[in-house]
């Protein structure tokens, strides 16, 4: 069989034409760097990155001031624990085993080191935050969908909780999966940060969103060009008000310029469920395998007895379907789970019911 099924959308999605397009079109006829240039194209690239802020405000819900573009969730779930915790040191840090390492890493470190100490939210019987068992903290950290159970949070819940607790409280959601699958306003949301990825909803790799809600009430953790409004004297200086005194240095202005036809992208083919309610129930008739994920969920994660997650995914592998296996840098959950991985599969807007029903076929062979 040389097709390749591709159902590894939770760890990057396929490239609709629009973004390559539009990218190689900004390229063509468009570049220049941003906010530094007078010239026609200089100013092009200005309009260019303006139009991909407002339309990825709109996306979310949030104002043009609110959106800082960073090169990933990553970077943006670092960079946000970074601004906190240059502000106030000693803090509690609410975390779930829903996290991925991006999430909970920059503050485990950060509790390793001494700079605060961390709390962990539980989880109930079906793997949601307990909303009525968190505990007090001055940050909570959320992920609004986890890449391994695929289940939407409910976020305006956890966050009226937290705030119930502790009023002056930061509230960080983790929205790489979830905008990928579901609206996001902010506003609804009234989070305090929300980080995502550029690649997992169809544009480039090297970009990603940090919202702030009260940007104006954090210091940058960046210096450079872009950013500073005005040297005062040998030391003192003027930073730029949100967003452009959050980004220092050249953006990644090609992979910004593809925000916006992903984003057209995923309004006008939004993920399929009906995929995974399909390879959910043809996997619980195969007797070696579990599955970790709920029917309802946005991918299907399994185990298959006796065999390990790598040896697994190398034979669907060797049968075209790229899945991805292992822990999925989210050891939290598995270990939540008692379990050393998983296999996963995730679709996107690319995939058919055919390809589904030819995974299931390629699984019962390997199985057999
Ligand atoms: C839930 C979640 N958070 C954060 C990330 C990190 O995203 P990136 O590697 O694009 O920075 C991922 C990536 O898999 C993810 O699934």
């Amino acid at each position: 069989m040389n097709k390749i099924i591709y159902l590894d959308a939770a760890a990057s999605a396929l490239k609709p034409q629009s973004v390559i397009l539009g990218e190689t079109d900004f390229l063509t006829h468009h570049y220049s760097n941003a906010g530094r240039g007078i010239c026609a194209r200089a100013a092009e690239t200005d309009d260019m990155l303006s139009h991909a802020r407002l339309a990825i405000a709109d996306f979310i819900g949030a104002t043009s001031q609110q959106i800082i573009f960073t090169s990933g969730a990553t970077d943006g779930l670092n960079r946000i624990a970074n601004m906190i915790l240059s502000r106030k040191a000693h803090l509690r840090v609410a975390v779930s085993d829903l996290d991925h390492h991006s999430a909970r890493l920059p503050w485990v470190a950060a509790a390793n080191r001494g700079e605060c100490e961390l709390v962990i939210m539980p989880l109930n019987a079906n793997l949601d935050i307990d909303i009525e068992k968190m505990p007090l903290a001055d940050v909570y950290v959320i992920t609004a969908m986890s890449n391994v159970i695929g289940v939407p949070q409910d976020v305006s819940a956890i966050v009226r909780a937290a705030r119930a607790k502790n009023p002056d409280v930061i509230t960080i959601v983790d929205a790489a999966q979830y905008v990928a699958h579901l609206p996001i306003d902010v506003r609804a949301w009234d989070c305090d940060a929300l980080c995502f990825s550029g690649h997992k909803i169809g544009a480039d790799t090297g970009v990603g969103v940090m919202y702030l809600k009260n940007p104006e009430s954090y210091h940058t953790d960046k210096f450079g060009g872009g950013m500073v409004d005005g040297i005062a004297s040998a030391t003192g200086f003027n930073v730029l008000p949100a967003p452009m005194g959050f980004e220092a240095g050249t953006l990644p202005l090609t992979q910004i310029a593809g925000m916006p036809f992903a984003i057209d992208n995923l309004r006008e083919n939004p993920a399929n469920h009906a995929y995974t309610e399909y390879l959910f129930d043809a996997l619980s008739e195969i007797n070696r395998v579990k599955i970790i994920s709920p029917r309802s969920a946005s991918l299907v994660s399994f185990v298959v007895d006796g065999m390990h997650p790598l040896d697994f995914g190398a034979m669907l592998g060797a049968h075209g379907v790229c899945a991805r296996v292992g822990n999925m840098c989210a050891s939290w959950i598995h270990a939540h789970l008692g379990i050393n991985g998983s296999i996963r599969l995730s679709h996107g807007w690319w995939n058919t019911m055919d390809e589904m029903r030819d995974t299931i076929n390629i699984i019962k062979e390997i199985l057999k």
